[in-house]
């Protein structure tokens, strides 16, 4: 039997160790030549195996392989862990960033990662609108939309707020320049615009929400300057007061899981509703959370009540024949009454850390049969 490892042999070995990338790559090649049952070893083995002077001749020449490899895999090791010392990275970064070859490596002790379908999460603003659209298409309502950019009119003047009503100052609105005919476009300051659209486009009855973005400049802890609404419009004769009571008491209800909730109807002002409401929710405002179901702070969520008779025959309804009522209602406001979220900016924010808190799995669509925030 030869036990001469050939030159080439060794040269081969000394090159993968040159070669190496990082030390966990060495460390593969070490367990291969020098491990229990590395090449080496494995010769080294069979060499104990023969006649004493054959032993004396092959074992120094194994030995000699063994010592120049184990030296060259040594001194490799420290010029690898120096250059990732200085790349500061720690030794699994360094392979993760140094492995060009693929060497199998497992570390049983990582916790398993999710897949990416599973880590990703859905923002509380879709999961949220979700909700209330189920809940209110439980009830009869369809979805219509309406632009973010909106004319003048169709934020103000149909909505029996023209040019110079004070009601126009309670909206601190965006506008674009002027166009060459005068007129401006502007960010829709709330959802209502939907309710013109609709009522040019269709006839009663109709049942509508709108949950869409809407634009303000306001910048503070209950307040972002782009933020979303849910409208809603019914029209048909016979519509009255007690049937939008009872839709946003069931609303509630509905959305916040529960079988009471504390609600206010205040008397109020909007130029496109007669009589107007506004309706708090009864809570606990803390410094760092809003709480839901407890407490002696009312929190506004919305506003509503009877579409005016000159917004339905602006639009070309006659209001001797046919009643409406509406409303609008802030979606972060009761989202964050929901789920107990302190700052209102932080919807926006983008901030990860704050999305795998407080987002949702995406698979978990909301109905109200399979329960809405499960
Ligand atoms: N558009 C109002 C706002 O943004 C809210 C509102 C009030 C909407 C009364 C309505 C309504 O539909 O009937 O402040």
């Amino acid at each position: 039997m030869d036990f001469q490892i050939g030159a080439q042999t060794e040269q081969e070995i000394l090159a993968r160790i040159a070669a190496a990338e990082n030390e966990m790559q060495l460390e593969v090649l070490r367990v291969s030549e020098l491990g229990r049952n590395g090449r080496i070893t494995t010769i080294a083995r069979m060499v104990g195996g023969l006649p004493l002077e054959q032993r004396k001749h092959h074992g120094a020449i194994v030995n000699g392989i063994k010592e120049r490899i184990a030296t060259a895999i040594e001194s490799r090791k420290e010029a690898l862990k120096e250059r990732r010392l200085q790349a500061g990275l720690s030794e699994s970064d360094f392979v993760r960033y140094t492995n060009k070859t693929v060497v199998p490596y497992i570390d049983v002790t990582l916790p398993v990662l999710e897949a990416p379908a599973e880590a990703g999460r859905l923002h509380p603003m879709s999961q949220v609108i979700d909700e209330l659209t189920a809940i209110f298409a439980d009830m009869g309502f369809r979805v219509a939309e309406g632009p973010d950019i909106e004319t003048d009119d169709n934020n103000f003047t149909m909505l029996n707020t023209p040019v110079g009503h004070p009601a126009r100052e309670m909206h601190d609105t965006f506008f674009f320049p002027p166009q060459p005919d005068g007129s401006r476009l502007l960010l829709r300051s709330h959802t209502s615009t939907v309710q013109v659209r609709t009522m040019l486009a269709n006839q009663p009855p109709i049942r509508i929400i709108t949950p869409g973005r809407v634009y303000r400049r306001d910048w503070d802890q209950t307040h972002t300057p782009m933020f979303h609404q849910v409208e809603g419009l019914v029209v048909e004769k016979g519509a009255h007061l007690g049937h939008l009571k009872w839709i946003l008491t069931e609303f509630c209800k509905a959305f916040f899981e529960v079988d009471d909730v504390k609600m206010r109807f205040r008397p109020s002002f909007f130029p496109f509703t007669e009589p107007s409401l506004e309706v708090d929710i009864q809570c606990r405002l803390g410094k760092s959370e809003i709480r839901f179901g407890e407490g002696e702070d009312w929190l506004e969520i919305l506003g509503c009540g009877m579409v005016h008779p000159n917004v339905l025959s602006n639009c070309g309804l006659d209001p001797d024949s046919y009643q409406g009522f509406a409303w609008g209602l802030g979606i972060e406001r009761i989202a964050a009454l929901k789920y107990g979220m302190p700052d209102l900016r932080d919807f926006f924010e983008g901030d990860l850390r704050w999305l795998a808190h407080y987002g949702f799995r995406p698979l978990d669509v909301p109905t109200l049969a399979g329960g809405l925030s499960a």
